[in-house]
């Protein structure tokens, strides 16, 4: 009745931004994601009899409510109503827009279904996860992953993750330039619902994402950073800019989080293959080729307000591990 898992933290080149459903966390449309090596979250999940409660102690920050929650879907598929003791960390920032409840949720599924007894598939698995966080359901494989929209709305069984390529075959790094590593005042479920029910500009956003997405596809498949960082940039703009447009606005980003973005730029021009992304938080997460991650890196770190960088190739599947606090 116990087990372990590690789950990678994964970033949208393709973002998800907006729900068709909230209480099967269906979203509006698909994503396309890396997992990275270097961020990941582990959880021991042990169910036992004796307990009352569910004890859940977040070593890293999190919502102890939204654990329980997903601990009840688990034993609804089960068959069971054993309370469960969870242990859970990250090795990065929670809530600070790295995509902690990504990790969280995939560590979190694949651990508690293990203690459960219950085997799921890998389609099963991440959509599961997909209920936790929408963007877990991508953490559950490693490399470039696509979550798909689903057209089930009455089940969500199709509303997973598949695996596009993995790590190994495309060798690429990712360098996170930290920015604020304080919790976000608007959360990711509530700035997708406001930006859904107010942003004018909501209905571009979903109806453009099928051709981001074929294009995208397309550009892994052939390998060509130039048009997979082209299409990863225009996607967080067009996010960020439809977030915008909520009422009122959701501004995610600080003065550094523009000064990284314009320096990427630079970096470019003096031929640099480097494309950014930024999520519902201040940091700038940038796509290079594995071998000028360091470069990279320093110049970032150079930056008046980057207060750090992290550096991550392209992270595996997440995978069962022995009990870390044992
Ligand atoms: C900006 O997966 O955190 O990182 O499903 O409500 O838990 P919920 O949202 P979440 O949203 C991630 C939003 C994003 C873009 C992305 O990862 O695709």
């Amino acid at each position: 009745m116990q087990a372990a898992a590690r789950a990678h933290a994964n970033i949208a080149l393709i973002k998800y931004w907006g729900k068709r459903d909230s209480a099967l966390n269906l979203p509006a449309t698909g994503s396309i994601s890396v997992t990275l090596d270097a961020l990941h979250s582990e959880t021991r999940v042990c169910f036992d009899p004796g307990l009352a409660t569910d004890q859940v102690a977040l070593e890293s920050g999190g919502d102890p409510d939204r654990v329980s929650t997903f601990l009840d879907r688990v034993r609804a598929l089960a068959g069971i109503d054993t309370r469960a003791d969870v242990r859970s960390r990250n090795n990065f920032p929670t809530g600070a827009g790295l995509a902690s409840s990504a990790s969280g949720f995939a560590a979190l599924a694949l651990a508690a279904c293990r203690a459960a007894g219950i085997d799921p598939s890998p389609a099963e698995l991440s959509a599961l996860a997909r209920q936790g966080s929408g963007s877990a359901a991508r953490s559950l494989y490693g490399g470039f992953v696509e979550m798909q929209r689903g057209r089930d709305d009455r089940t969500g069984a199709d509303a997973h993750a598949v695996p596009l390529l993995a790590a190994p075959e495309w060798p690429l790094a990712v360098v996170v330039a930290i920015i604020d590593t304080g919790t976000k005042a608007i959360g990711s479920t509530e700035g997708m619902t406001r930006t859904a029910a107010s942003s004018p500009f909501f209905d571009a956003w979903v109806s453009g994402a099928e051709a981001d997405l074929t294009a995208m596809r397309t550009a892994i498949e052939a390998r060509d950073f130039e048009r997979v960082g082209e299409l990863t940039e225009h996607s967080c703009l067009k996010m960020h800019a439809t977030m915008l447009g909520a009422r009122p606005g959701l501004i995610y980003w600080q003065p550094a989080t523009l000064a990284v973005w314009q320096t990427l730029a630079d970096l470019r021009a003096g031929g640099l293959a480097v494309y950014g992304t930024i999520d519902a938080g201040p940091q700038v997460k940038a796509l290079c080729h594995a071998g000028d991650g360091d470069d990279l890196a320093m110049a970032l770190s150079a930056i008046p307000g980057v207060r750090g960088v992290r550096i991550s190739g392209l992270g595996p599947d997440a995978h069962l591990i022995a009990d870390p606090w044992a």
